[in-house]
């Protein structure tokens, strides 16, 4: 009695499912992903990031008030929050936010920003390489 039923919300829900996905898809420019992203900073950098040496750059602080995880979390695998605004921040590992590292320009824009508010000039190639293969290297 019920199969039929079940089937019925099964065809709703899945053309709904489909126009959200186009809809959020058609918002984000998606041109990269996060492999992508580490072997762009390794290539610039001339060497393979490595992951342990990253951890340590984004949870030290750099002459100023902040560190990385000041605002994205240690590990930063789950919602991060403004050190200064206290506005949440979506997880900045992309094993727990598929956008995350998904947009070159939103990446190195953030990045100037960011480094700048923890070191007070940008990050090397080899300091953004290391980053990276540490934020790869969280898994669920
Ligand atoms: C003062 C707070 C703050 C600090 C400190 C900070 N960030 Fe961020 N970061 C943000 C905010 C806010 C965003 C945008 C998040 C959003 O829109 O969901 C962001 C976004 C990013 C992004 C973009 C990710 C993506 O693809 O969407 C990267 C990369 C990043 N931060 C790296 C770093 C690194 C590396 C450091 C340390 C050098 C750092 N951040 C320090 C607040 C901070």
């Amino acid at each position: 009695m019920n199969v039929p039923l079940i089937w019925i919300k099964h065809l709703r829900a899945v053309p709904l499912a489909a126009a959200l996905a186009m809809v959020a898809a058609s918002t984000w420019a998606g041109d990269t992903t996060p492999g992508q992203q580490l072997e762009r900073f390794s290539a610039q950098a001339g060497a393979a990031g490595q992951a342990e040496r990253g951890r340590v750059f984004f949870t030290s602080r750099h002459g100023g008030e902040w560190s990385c995880a000041s605002c994205h979390g240690s590990p930063p695998t789950g919602s991060g929050k403004h050190a200064a605004t206290g506005k949440a921040i979506e997880p900045l590992a992309p094993a727990f936010n598929p956008q995350a590292f998904t947009d070159t320009a939103r990446v190195d824009k953030w990045l100037r920003r960011n480094c700048k508010d923890v070191a007070q000039r940008e990050c090397s190639a080899a300091e953004k390489a290391d980053v990276l293969a540490y934020l790869v290297s969280l898994k669920r």
